[in-house]
């Protein structure tokens, strides 16, 4: 029996889901090339497309933005649970938290309402969460914005411009899915074993929490801001690789190309905040990072990925450092849900072993 670190390499499920090549640097949802659904089609277009299998007619597109949005309202007991908790809880624990307490029964097969249900109401939750550390009051749900519209709205107490839905829609198209990530197969994992979805939901959350997966984007600004000038990022991150650190926003456990998300989202952030100064550092620091991680890890074919340029677009539409991991949750909600009925159609429960390095006592 051979040990696999971190299963690299080994397959674990047959699916028709997504591609993610790479060695091509190539990305597909049920077939489609993700950098043009992300200017193509709504988020919503696109989570129908991962649920069931092909794009929505339009009466299937208005039946399924309809079950979302009228499904955005937190139950009372969730409100209030968010409220008790969030001077001492950060967002994303709010979240597990949140997810974990909704009011939905234990069917076996996981439906596509429920999952409709808890993509629905996550923006709320984080808006909910938003306004009570603000001080400031939660806007009134409406049900006439489409989800990315919406979310931003519910941020800000006002209609978000064109520019940032587009900008934000692109962002959530390019997250919400991304095959077997850490987060991903925790989701699968527990499905194996026939638990309910929101189990399945909350053990996601909990990985993707985690700073080695979704929790970079904020990392990525938290560098950017201790670098503050071009001319300190080198010294800045040879320090950080000197003892033996990571660069937050590069590496990837399959791309050994350029992700091609990070790509979307350069191309989309530089429409949005080319004039920005924090852009234009964020541009310069990014080809100080890949050439100082040739120098100190040759061979290893380290990128730039998605979380480098995931911070820059969520900074010019406008959201605080808090609030990027738990909209890169919001968003991958989708393929979460999408992985976790795949799994229920075909289930095995998922059992690796381990190999046992201790002692055997000596038979008496
Ligand atoms: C996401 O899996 C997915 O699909 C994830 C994701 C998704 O959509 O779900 O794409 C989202 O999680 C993106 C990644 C966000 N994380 C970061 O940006 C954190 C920084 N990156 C890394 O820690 C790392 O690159 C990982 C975790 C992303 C991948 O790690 P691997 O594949 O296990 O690689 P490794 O730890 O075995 O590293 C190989 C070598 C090591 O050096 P040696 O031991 O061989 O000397 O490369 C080095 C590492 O030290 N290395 C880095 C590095 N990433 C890897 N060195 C410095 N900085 C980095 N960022």
């Amino acid at each position: 029996m051979k040990v696999i670190p971190g299963l690299e390499g080994i397959a674990v499920a047959e699916t028709d889901l997504s591609l993610v090549d790479g060695q091509k640097g190539l990305l597909l949802y049920r077939g489609h090339l993700v950098k043009k659904l992300a200017v193509s089609h709504s988020f919503e277009e696109v989570v129908y497309l991962l649920w069931m299998g092909q794009l929505p007619s339009e009466k299937e597109r208005e039946d399924f933005q309809r079950l979302l949005s009228e499904n955005r309202a937190l139950p009372e007991h969730i409100y209030k649970l968010i409220i008790q908790i969030s001077s001492r809880a950060d967002l994303m624990t709010v979240l597990r938290t949140a997810i974990s307490a909704l009011p939905l029964t234990n069917d076996w097969p996981p439906t596509l309402e429920q999952g409709a249900k808890v993509l629905a109401v996550i923006p709320t939750m984080i808006s909910c969460w938003y306004h009570q550390v603000q001080g400031t009051d939660i806007p009134v749900i409406r049900q006439d914005l489409n989800h990315t519209a919406h979310y931003l709205y519910l941020l800000k107490g006002q209609e978000p411009s064109e520019a940032h839905v587009r900008a934000l829609n692109a962002y959530l198209i390019l997250t919400a899915e991304h095959g077997m990530n850490a987060s991903t197969f925790a989701a699968r994992v527990v499905t194996s074993t026939q638990s309910d979805l929101l189990s399945a939901l909350t053990a996601a959350v909990g990985a993707l929490k985690g700073p080695l997966h979704g929790g970079a984007p904020s990392e990525v600004e938290e560098m950017l801001d201790e670098i503050r000038s071009a001319e300190s990022a080198e010294s800045w991150m040879r320090a950080r690789l000197e003892s033996g650190e990571r660069l937050m926003g590069f590496g990837h456990r399959v791309y050994k190309t350029q992700d091609p998300r990070a790509q979307a989202l350069r191309q989309i952030s530089e429409e949005l905040s080319v004039e920005d100064d924090w852009f234009q550092l964020a541009l310069e620091t990014e080809q100080t990072a890949l050439r100082l991680l040739e120098e100190y890890k040759p061979g290893r074919r380290l990128y730039t990925n998605v979380e480098f340029f995931a911070a820059a677009v969520l900074r010019a539409v406008g959201l605080p450092k808090a609030l990027y991991t738990p909209t890169f949750a919001l968003s991958r909600t989708a393929g979460w849900c999408a992985h976790i009925f795949d799994q229920a159609d075909h289930n095995r429960i998922i059992r690796p072993q381990s190999l046992y390095t201790g002692t055997i006592p000596q038979e008496d």
